[in-house]
């Protein structure tokens, strides 16, 4: 008997493919009872993405004119990129008990990816420097807890809401704008309010991690570039114990 090759298994992506193709036809000749509901329906996705793309540009001219005035405040031209931002939050744990504490949080690409990510508003307190940019959070994301002060004395302006132990520090501060002493006393603070294991999580675009080895009682590991982001740049995640 002459051997036949089994069949090779398809792709469901291309089986549902094929499927929409064969379709075609059919649709095809739907398409003129539906015109209306066809063009309501591209006219609202067309809406909804020119209401991203707007949102996107106002958060670079907010950005970009905040880093004008402050730019050792800022660190950064434009806003982290929401692949980034993923990256970011991916470290973070939703199920682990406690506050998770952003620092830095800008225009909130970070804050919306721990949100996805499954952190409960409540239990998300972001602190940021910036007056203008804690209206927008406060706006953009209700029910999160917005701090005004100054992230780099964590315990303190945290108050009651670092009172019982975070579950993640999640970080957008520029921390290379600072001495070594002041990034090595940050993290050794916010570590403090942490369980040992939970992550103090920072990104930089920088090839040594922000804050240097053997400085304290921390291990550190690091993510690959994440080059859908400009700069490219890196995750950087302190635990306490070596
Ligand atoms: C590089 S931006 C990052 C913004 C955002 N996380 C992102 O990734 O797009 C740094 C942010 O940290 C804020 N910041 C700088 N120093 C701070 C401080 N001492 N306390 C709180 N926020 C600070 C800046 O105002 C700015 O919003």
């Amino acid at each position: 008997m002459p051997h036949r090759p089994a069949k090779k298994p398809q792709n469901p992506v291309a089986a549902r493919l094929g499927r929409q193709i064969r379709s075609l036809p059919g649709r095809m000749r739907e398409l003129p009872g539906r015109a209306d509901e066809l063009k309501a329906e591209w006219q609202a996705d067309f809406e909804e993405f020119s209401a991203d793309i707007k949102a996107k540009v106002a958060d670079d001219i907010r950005f970009l004119k905040t880093w004008v005035d402050k730019p050792m405040q800022m660190g950064a031209v434009t806003p982290s990129s929401p692949a980034l931002a993923a990256r970011m939050a991916a470290f973070v744990d939703p199920a682990r008990p406690g506050m998770v504490v952003e620092l830095g949080p800008g225009t909130g690409v970070v804050t919306k990816a721990l949100l996805d990510r499954g952190v409960p508003p409540e239990r998300l307190a972001s602190i940021e420097y910036s007056a203008d940019f804690c209206t927008l959070l406060r706006h953009r994301f209700p029910g999160i807890h917005v701090v005004h002060g100054d992230a780099y004395a964590i315990r303190r302006t945290l108050g009651r809401l670092g009172e019982a132990p975070l579950a993640a520090v999640v970080s957008g501060l520029p921390l290379l704008t600072r001495p070594p002493a002041q990034r090595i006393h940050l993290l050794e603070e916010a570590l403090a309010m942490m369980p040992p294991g939970a992550p103090f999580v920072q990104f930089s675009y920088s090839l040594v991690p922000p804050v240097p080895p053997g400085a304290g009682d921390y291990s550190i590991e690091r993510s690959n570039w994440v080059v859908m982001n400009l700069p490219p740049a890196r995750v950087w995640v302190y635990r306490r114990g070596r």
